[in-house]
């Protein structure tokens, strides 16, 4: 525990003359947990809803508070969304407003409520798969430090990210909230993220825990996952950043995992996250759904939100009649106590305005980044910035700039992409500007169910993903188009969000007037021996295969937060060299991927994959699969282009202490600045376990490097983290034999390759925890 935090539970206790004494540690919480009544801890176990002036204050738009005990000077906390920025309402509103005393400690009674007239607006970042597409861990950090300083800033004492569900199949409408389908890159990116928060006083909240892969049927789903699997893929990101980052908190999911809801689960809760992860922070509900109380508490499931009256009373209901221990209830109060304690609530919170221009350009530069460029044929891209462009796309008018759901962020403005290039100087042509915007007017008219909502709402949650134009009979104006213009840029969008799964039609696979508008502008552009570029506004994977060579070049933008606009031009003008890396596969076909055999359908109500899953495909999750399979991908993990290019040399591998070291020159030997992104995989033996053929164990990005310039770049894993988990003996197993190491540019293309050869197995005894329920037809090479 901090001083200060300790200097704050002396005072809490000493203010409010209930009780006395020294406080020191975790023990000292359990003091205070001592002293309190049935009631008040049962109270404390329960979040609250809407705004009650007996709490400190209220962030209009939060996702939820905790109970205070203004009597004992326990101030209530804010909670909220959440993954690429705050989710908060900017609206005047009136906040209930507790006096501090000089200690900066809430004094009891002296709530009451002031009219707030600021118009908090939060900074949207890129969506968090665009996060991971960066491979940037300074960025992830940066990102957090950002949010962490505007959740401040606002009151907000927790901030309900990171997700960090592993990509299983494209159709999750959660993925653009979650990082990848590579769980260390997925662990280490988030543990940055988490760093950046923390570092500012804001808790986090690692979530959800585990295995929410899926919107259709989430409620009650039973994921059933090898124990393997569990552990090397679903498992490892949380296990990554609860031991390298300690995030205040942790949310569980909805669904079951061997066969137990996870919130209620205690081989997940305590013997896994606790005992042998060594978790000591709060673990709470995912929101709304209700799960037996004495099987959370029992769990150390400590909090419940968004919280009702007769849960609390449930609670001392169970209490009493033994359906929980003591203990279990302590352990919970003391939990949400810790965090309550250690918040900036807890702190004597104080209203600021934080840097909203500063902050876009965190925005702007993690969206840049985070871009990959797929294709760019004869160095097409850059384009000069007084090329005259034939832009279309309906989302090149009404760009996506986030998901909906809990991860919506309400921003204070979009830059369209039509308006980033127009602002660098880009001609777009006025005609089919004018066509789109028209377009795009009416669809807004048809498509709103709300016409009253106030703007910021229509940019944030209710703004619309607008089907695309059908340009069927449209030749004149294509035609027309080309003549008048240097180039053709198509924009296609795609959003998801958290209220439902994606679908494969229409979606995933591109529509018929999607397809037509490819068709038709790059036959005719080519006719006229102009070019033809695609843009990708998209939340996740979209079907590539079929119209990849229609276009010239392809670069996707991912859903890249406000500033969309403006990044996108940076980077089609170069003044940003692309250097973003997939952080997915993009197969060929949806068949391809393993998992789509065991993946509900869209609208599906019960049955198998929605009332149970079976993980079928176990640990051949993305690359793990397509590398050791041979089938063939439209893009593969890692993959991704560069306005220059780079030499790697004198690659080295060096035993150290519990692990490896890999060092490799990398230098720049292209004509422009840019970064790169060095991969890692290793390839481990198939002696006693059959592995992948790669798997990702480092990665690293160099500094913006000059023509001519190298960077020595070096990266580092240990033995426990290339082990596979042997789930016959409940043990993590570096087997003997010899290890390959690939330094690759994707999980398809190896650079350069090292090798080292391990001579004794060494073993990490677990427990067996977790067996799948059933689990039949297992995926095996
Ligand atoms: C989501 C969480 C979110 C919570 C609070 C739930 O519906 O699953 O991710 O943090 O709502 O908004």
């Amino acid at each position: 525990m901090h001083f200060k935090q300790f200097i704050v539970i002396i005072c809490l206790l000493t203010t409010t003359a209930v009780f006395a004494g020294s406080l020191t540690s975790d023990d000292d919480i359990y003091k205070i947990v001592n002293k309190l009544t049935l009631e008040q801890k049962a109270r404390l176990l329960v979040g609250t809803v809407g705004v009650n002036d007996e709490l400190s204050h209220i962030v209009a738009g939060a996702a939820g508070w905790t109970y205070p005990i203004n009597s004992l000077g326990i101030p209530s906390i804010n909670l909220a969304d959440g993954p690429v920025g705050l989710r908060i309402d900017p609206v005047s509103t009136e906040i209930a407003k507790t006096e501090y005393d000089t200690n900066g400690l809430p004094i009891a009674g002296t709530s009451k409520t002031a009219k707030q007239e600021k118009l908090n607006y939060c900074t949207c970042f890129p969506s968090t798969t665009a996060l991971a597409a960066t491979w940037n861990k300074s960025l992830a950090h940066l990102q957090g430090e950002v949010m962490g300083t505007e959740a401040k800033d606002y009151g907000i004492d927790i901030i309900l990210t990171p997700g960090i569900n592993i990509i299983r199949n494209p159709l999750c409408g959660r993925n653009f909230e979650y990082y990848s389908e590579d769980p260390y890159l997925t662990g280490k990116m988030a543990s940055e993220l988490i760093k950046g928060i923390q570092q500012q006083g804001i808790g986090t909240s690692l979530k959800h825990f585990v295995a929410n892969n899926q919107q259709t049927g989430k409620k009650y789903n039973d994921a059933r996952i090898s124990q393997r699997a569990l552990r090397e893929i679903y498992l490892k990101g949380f296990e990554i950043c609860v031991k390298e980052s300690h995030p205040w908190t942790v949310m569980g999911s909805y669904n079951k995992i061997a066969g137990e809801f996870t919130q209620t689960n205690k081989q997940l809760l305590i013997e896994l996250l606790r005992n042998e992860w060594g978790f000591d922070g709060m673990v709470l509900t995912d929101w709304t759904v209700r799960r037996p109380i004495s099987g959370l508490i029992n769990a150390r499931c400590a909090l419940n939100m968004p919280g009702e009256k007769d849960i609390v009373d449930g609670i001392i209901k169970a209490v009493k009649n033994k359906e929980v221990t003591e203990k279990a209830l302590n352990d919970c109060v003391h939990d949400v106590l810790k965090v309550v304690l250690n918040s900036v609530t807890a702190h004597g919170w104080k209203y600021s305005t934080p840097d909203l221009k500063a902050n876009a350009i965190a925005s702007q530069d993690v969206a840049e980044e985070s871009m990959v460029l797929l294709k760019n044929n004869e160095k097409l891209l850059p384009i000069n910035t007084n090329s005259k462009i034939a832009l279309y796309g309906t989302s090149a008018y009404q760009s996506i700039a986030g998901g909906t759901g809990s991860s919506n962020v309400n921003k204070a403005y979009i830059v369209d992409i039509s308006t980033g290039l127009e602002n660098d100087g880009y001609k777009i042509d006025g005609k089919l500007k004018d066509i789109y915007k028209d377009y795009n007017g009416i669809q807004n008219k048809l498509l709103d169910t709300n016409a009253d909502i106030p703007d910021w709402q229509k940019i944030s949650y209710h703004r619309h993903v607008i089907p695309e134009i059908d340009l069927s009979k449209a030749d004149y104006t294509i035609q027309q188009s080309a003549t008048n213009n240097d180039l053709a840029v198509i924009v296609i969008g795609r959003g998801s969000g958290e209220t439902s799964d994606r679908q494969l039609e229409d979606d995933l696979n591109l529509s018929r007037a999607e397809k037509t508008m490819i068709e038709k502008v790059s036959q005719t552009f080519h006719d006229q021996n102009k070019k033809v570029i695609v843009i990708l506004n998209i939340c996740g994977v979209i079907e590539t295969a079929s119209w990849r060579d229609k276009a010239d070049a392809i670069l996707i933008a991912w859903l890249p937060g406000q500033e969309c606009g403006h990044a996108v031009s940076a980077v089609l003008s170069g003044k940003t060299n692309p250097s973003g890396r997939l952080p997915i596969t993009f197969p060929i076909h949806y068949i391809d991927i393993p998992s789509s055999k065991n993946y509900p359908y869209l609208g599906q109500t019960s049955g198998r994959n929605f009332d149970y899953t079976e993980y079928q495909e176990d640990i051949w999750v993305g690359y793990r699969f397509f590398s050791t399979s041979k089938v063939p991908v439209s893009y593969p993990f890692g993959f991704g282009l560069s306005y220059t290019t780079f030499d790697y040399s004198n690659a080295k591998i060096k035993k150290i202490q519990g692990g490896y070291e890999i060092s490799v020159d990398v230098t720049n030997n292209g004509s422009r600045s840019g970064k790169e992104v060095i991969q890692v995989y290793v390839s481990a033996p198939n002696n006693a376990m059959i592995h992948p053929e790669v798997e990702l164990k480092a990665f690293g990005k160099t500094n913006l490097l000059k023509p001519n310039e190298t960077q020595t770049v070096k990266l580092r894993f240990t033995n426990y983290d290339i082990a596979s988990f042997d789930e016959v003996n409940s043990q993590w197993l570096l087997d003997k034999g010899i290890y390959n190491i690939i330094i690759g540019r994707s999980s398809d293309e190896a650079i350069t390759k090292l090798s080292f050869k391990i001579t004794k197995p060494q073993v990490w005894k677990v427990k067996n925890l977790l067996a799948p329920v059933k689990l039949v037809n297992k995926l095996t090479f």
